[in-house]
């Protein structure tokens, strides 16, 4: 059966091309795109609130949302996993999320965005620090430069290739291991 929306993953540690590779991958993606800009890093019209985002993400095909209350950025999540044919970008998604706790909307996307084509792209640092649910869902993994054991154990999870390679990667080089 074909897929009807994707759910990607970005990892590797601090400067390696993370949010670069994002934006690339944004820009790929025809859909409207919601980029929870938590670090203020995507040139995309930029709103910095809930009611701008509700006002603007109508209009713009893409935006920057940059905000500061995590409790906004779940409500964004929120409305967002409740459209259709979007991508939802969570770059830094460990900022707000955790193994332990996942934002509702968020969830919401993972496990039931292929009935919406509500599309995911999230980075983080290390893919423990991220929610299981979201590496579990992922359709793609992109790896960058990985030094921690556990890390590189994690995602061995995914796939049959030795991963020892992320170690010793250059930095804005990465893998696709998903
Ligand atoms: N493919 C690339 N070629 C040249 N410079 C790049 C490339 N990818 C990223 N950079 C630069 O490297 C730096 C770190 O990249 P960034 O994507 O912000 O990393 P991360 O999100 O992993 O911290 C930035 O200054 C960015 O402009
Ligand atoms: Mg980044």
């Amino acid at each position: 059966m074909e897929r009807e929306n994707r759910i990607t993953g970005v990892f590797g540690i601090k400067g390696c091309g993370k949010t670069s590779l994002c934006k690339i991958l944004t820009l790929r993606n025809d859909k409207p795109a919601a980029i929870i800009d938590y670090c203020g890093e995507y040139a995309f019209p930029i709103v910095k609130t809930v009611a701008g985002f509700l006002k603007y993400f109508k209009t713009e095909p893409r935006l920057s949302i940059r905000l500061v209350s995590h409790s906004d950025i779940e409500r964004v999540l929120g409305i967002l996993s409740r459209l259709e044919r979007v991508l939802v970008v969570c770059d830094e998604v460990d900022a707000y999320a955790s193994p332990h706790y996942i934002p509702e909307g968020l969830a919401f996307i993972a496990r039931y965005g292929r009935h919406r084509s509500i599309d995911l792209i999230y980075a983080s640092r290390r893919p423990a620090e991220v929610p299981r649910l979201l590496t579990s869902q992922s359709d793609d993994l992109f790896a960058f430069l990985i030094r921690e054991q556990r890390d590189i154990a994690y995602l061995s999870e995914f796939t049959t290739t030795d991963l020892a390679l992320l170690r010793n990667l250059s930095p804005l080089h990465y893998r696709k291991i998903l």
